[in-house]
């Protein structure tokens, strides 16, 4: 009964289709014929990609250009590949400063990393300019961003090399994508291992378990959770459990980056799953991104105008596929908690601050680290979904 309990409503990864999990599947698709003149490798994890590319453009020894909102999962793979890391400005929009970039080019400089943050783009076209003119490589960091484009073109296809992190975006447990782009890169080989054992079952086993105790819509009347919240019944996941480690505090008194997302180099040889490989080859992207714009347009809609926080984008541009609905709130932990009281999974996002950087000269990607959550919009929640979040929304700020 508690492993019922603590199913969520409106969880943050999808669920899998289970209806659907035996059926046939097509032998090829997905992320081979997104990038078709690219080449393509699978990784276990979007981190073990980007730790592949340190020896791929042989940064060993050399900087590279880091935006200042990072979640920290992908500075420490880089540190490992013996890359010096230079932060840059992302302003409170969460937009690269090209000029900052510009700036701090140096001699040492081999490249410039640049993250789309929540599927929205970064002017990357600039940033490609900029690379170009000083001979940088471009590192497209599209882990937030699968099935993203911008001007009719994909995003991961600017970057000499860009990187993916599946689980994100799709119901896998597992798998991040390194795609090279460039044809100024070698062919990139390596000795890939089957995925770990342990760490893949655990993975698996925890996405079906969410998928087949989920609570469906229909459920989602906020008189019953009011009724079922007054029995002292915790319905959701609790925000504990979702950024589940110690916090451990610098001597700048900032919290570090969660455990769950330190580097394990035992992951580096190891590609995806034979669970997640089976489960890319159903995925239906037009589906997915028409399902999570019309998700995010309709919450964003339902939450317009409300206090207590901002929308971080004011549009949605035509082409992207959002990664869920980024709130920039005045308390994100009583909102985080007051929902997560009502099985909705939002993620306190990017709340640790890595160690190597010095994050007093940055206070925009600071305000954006203390201040910023993201709810759920994905393809596995529906209108109803949309409209249960909007009201738990509301009776916070009315309690
Ligand atoms: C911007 C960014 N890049 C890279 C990664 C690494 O992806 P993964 O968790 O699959 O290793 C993450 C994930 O935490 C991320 O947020």
């Amino acid at each position: 009964m508690t492993f019922l309990a603590t199913a969520a409503r409106c969880e943050m990864q999808p669920p899998i289709a289970l209806g659907k999990l035996f059926r046939n599947r097509p032998k090829t698709g997905g992320i081979e014929s997104w990038f078709p003149d690219s080449e393509i490798h699978f990784t276990y994890k979007g981190r073990t990609a980007i730790r592949h590319l340190c020896d791929l453009l042989d940064l060993r020894g050399s900087e590279v250009l880091m935006p200042a909102y990072n979640c920290g999962a992908e500075i420490e793979p880089l540190i490992r590949g013996g890359a010096r890391i230079v932060p840059y400005r992302v302003d409170k929009s969460a937009t690269a400063d090209i000029e900052d970039i510009r700036k701090l080019i140096s001699d040492k400089t081999r490249a410039v990393h640049v993250t789309h943050y929540f599927g929205f783009p970064q002017p990357i076209d600039e940033i490609r300019k900029v690379c170009d003119r000083h001979r940088l490589f471009l590192i497209e960091d599209c882990a937030l961003a699968l099935f993203s484009a911008w001007q009719d073109r994909k995003l991961g296809s600017w970057g000499d090399v860009s990187i993916f992190s599946l689980p994100k975006s799709i119901p896998v447990p597992d798998g991040g994508v390194l795609v090279i782009n460039s044809p100024r890169l070698q062919s990139w080989e390596w000795k890939k291992r089957s995925a770990p054992l342990l760490s893949a079952t655990r993975r698996s086993l925890s996405l079906f378990k969410s998928s087949l105790f989920r609570k469906r819509p229909l459920d989602n009347h906020p008189d019953r959770i009011d009724s079922e919240l007054q029995d002292g019944v915790p319905i959701g996941v609790p925000m504990e459990e979702w950024y589940s480690s110690p916090e451990v505090r610098g001597t700048d008194g900032l919290p570090d980056v969660p455990g769950w997302m330190h580097y394990e180099e035992t992951f580096t040889d190891r590609t995806l799953s034979w669970f997640s490989a089976h489960l890319l080859r159903g995925v239906d992207e037009d589906e997915i991104i028409k399902t999570r714009r019309r998700n995010y347009l309709c919450l964003a809609s339902l939450l317009s105008g409300r206090p207590g926080f901002t929308l971080l984008y004011k549009m949605l541009p035509p082409g992207v596929c959002p990664l869920g609905l980024p709130l920039v709130c005045r308390d994100r932990e009583s909102l985080c908690r007051h929902l997560s009281m009502r099985g909705i999974t939002a993620a306190i996002w990017w709340p640790g601050f890595d160690r190597n950087m010095d994050w007093d000269r940055f206070q925009e990607a600071r305000f954006l680290k203390n201040h910023v959550l993201l709810l759920p919009a994905h393809q596995g929640l529906g209108e109803k979904d949309m409209e249960y979040i909007a009201h738990a929304v509301a009776t916070l700020n009315s309690q």
